[in-house]
């Protein structure tokens, strides 16, 4: 696991930024795994300028993002598609027909979620995936349990990560209790990770996963030690030393 520490927000925003570019480099018609949440927004501003002003294209990229609340329609603001659209989509080049985002309101979810998994190896399976962190050490929807799913399944979700995405709903009531994510098994298989994590909130987790040097699945983020090429790209003040 390489570790960056960067100065502050903008800049580990556009470290993580120019490693999607260097990997598009190589692979114009990469497969890109993409996360939600606040901490990939700088990244995906710094991929938008590098569209506007230097001309990165993402007409052949494929993405497929982490998770997506149960039962929530695309078009409601708190959907993790309307996220997607307004941070990034509708502001690049992509093909929104190369774009992969769990549909919360699938009739057969456990067939669905099956389905999700085989289609992300059709296209070649992920490149590069970008990952951020829950407080409790969650990744997509992998919540410390005493399993985790392999591949992409519907997940009960905790307390404190309702309590945490409450912030974005109008009352923590209105926050999806489930959702389907991505499982460990389909973001281990991607050949490249980047995880991010910026603010004091993320400290204590991130002093957890980097001290630690233990698998738990009481600590999902954890299962990455086992990953060969996983960087993780912090600010300082998610940095305890
Ligand atoms: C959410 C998402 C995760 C995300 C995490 C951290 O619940 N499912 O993919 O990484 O929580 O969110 P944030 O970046 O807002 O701190």
């Amino acid at each position: 696991m390489k570790l960056f520490v960067e100065k502050d927000y903008e800049k580990l925003s556009k470290v993580a930024a120019n490693i999607v570019k260097e990997e598009m480099s190589k692979k114009p018609n990469m497969v890109l795994g993409l996360a939600t949440g606040s901490t990939p927004e700088g990244m995906y501003r710094e991929l938008i300028r590098m569209h506007k002003e230097d001309g990165l294209d993402f007409s052949n990229v494929i993405t497929f993002n982490l998770d997506e609340y149960v039962g929530i329609d695309v078009e409601h603001p708190n959907s993790y598609h309307y996220f997607m659209k307004n941070i990034l989509f509708n502001h690049i080049n992509i093909d929104l027909k190369n774009t992969y985002i769990p549909d919360g309101k699938a009739n057969d979810l456990e067939k669905y979620c099956e389905e999700y998994d085989e289609l992300i190896q059709e296209k070649g399976g992920i490149d590069l995936q970008i990952l951020g962190i829950g407080e409790n050490g969650h990744i997509a929807f992998n919540e410390p349990d005493d399993t985790l799913n392999v591949g992409t399944s519907v997940v009960d979700l905790t307390q404190s990560t309702i309590e945490a995405n409450s912030r974005f709903f109008d009352s923590i009531d209105e926050v999806p209790k489930t959702a389907i994510t991505m499982g460990i098994g389909t973001i281990m298989k991607a050949k490249k990770i980047i995880l991010l994590a910026n603010g004091k909130k993320k400290a204590k987790v991130i002093k957890e996963l980097l001290r630690e040097d233990k698998i738990t699945t009481q600590l999902p983020a954890s299962m990455l030690l086992l990953h060969p090429d996983v960087t993780v790209i912090i600010d300082e003040e998610a940095y305890q030393g």
